[in-house]
């Protein structure tokens, strides 16, 4: 049986009289892609920013299978969260602007800090090897993302998309267990859409390491997800495999519902466009 990453339990999340997130249960698997969809308010982002300890679950609790076995995420202080194995990009990118790729990475890596201060101000033996460490991580994932061109640029002169793949790099210096996507394609176009999917197919086939995503593209969804959580309005509307996600009666009507959403999604009607006739595929409209 495959060992399970993180377990989200009875989750709820109330934001003075609104409940963000409403008695969500899942269970993430070691190696796979799962999904969170949902029209916009879903709770979504919400579901991520428990996961990192930005917010804490009113009722509920999260697991997760630490370098040191299983543990209460949901007690851990949020500057454990990244020394434990959990690493993120932003639905908009956070990175330093006015510093380069390299540099980006490598402030992503100080995660992994192993040096004191001291160390530090005396450039110990260990200091050394530490600095010297982070600097290969950085460049072997700058051969990975096939980020080499960018290097030594700044990231303010960056297109979005080479940005949008610069904050997946960061967040793989800090060699993560599980990967947290809030909205990998937001912002991109079609041919950017589908590298990004070959980015995270080889993230999880090549590096083996879990991803948690956020996305609204369905047809990124249905190519690299093992399985698809929908939410609407803080709750779970299904889970399974993209396709049965897709074709959830209760799935097409949250998003036939939400004007927002309807323009990401193309929608095949045949016959008489109830709602038994009309589903959710992929691509962009
Ligand atoms: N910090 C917050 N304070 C108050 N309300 C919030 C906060 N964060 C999210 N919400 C509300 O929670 C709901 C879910 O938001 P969010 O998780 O961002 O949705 P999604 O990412 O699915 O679009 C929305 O109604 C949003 O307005
Ligand atoms: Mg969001």
């Amino acid at each position: 049986m495959t060992e399970i990453l993180l377990s989200a339990k009875n989750l709820s999340v109330r934001f003075g009289g609104v409940l963000a997130v409403n008695n969500v249960s899942f269970d993430v698997k070691q190696g796979e892609v799962f999904t969170l969809i949902g029209p916009n308010g879903a709770g979504k982002t919400t579901v991520f920013n428990l996961i990192s300890r930005i917010y804490t679950p009113t009722m509920g609790e999260i697991s997760y299978l630490g370098p040191k076995g299983m543990l209460k995420l949901t007690e851990q202080p949020p500057q454990n969260v990244a020394s434990l194995g959990i690493a993120r990009t932003f639905q908009n990118i956070e990175l330093f602007e006015h510093a380069s790729v390299l540099h980006n990475l490598l402030i992503g890596r100080h995660t992994h800090r192993e040096t004191s201060l001291w160390q530090d101000l005396f450039f110990t033996r260990k200091a050394r090897e530490t600095e010297l460490k982070a600097r290969e991580k950085a460049e072997e994932v700058i051969e990975f993302l096939n980020l080499q061109h960018y290097r030594d640029s700044f990231v303010a002169g960056l297109p979005y998309g080479v940005r949008k793949v610069v904050e997946m790099a960061r967040a793989l210096c800090t060699e993560p267990r599980l990967l947290l996507l809030d909205e990998p394609s937001s912002g991109l176009n079609v041919e950017e859409t589908d590298d990004m999917a070959f980015w995270i197919q080889d993230i999880k086939h090549e590096l083996g390491i879990t991803v948690l995503m956020v996305e609204h593209d369905m047809s990124l969804v249905s190519k690299v997800s093992d399985r698809v959580l929908a939410m609407n309005q803080g709750e779970m509307l299904a889970m399974g495999t993209p396709r049965e996600v897709q074709t959830d009666p209760g799935v097409i009507e949250a998003y036939l519902g939400s004007i927002d959403d309807v323009s990401s999604l193309r929608r095949k009607v045949s016959g008489q466009p109830d709602h038994e006739s009309v589903s959710v595929e992929g691509g962009q409209a």
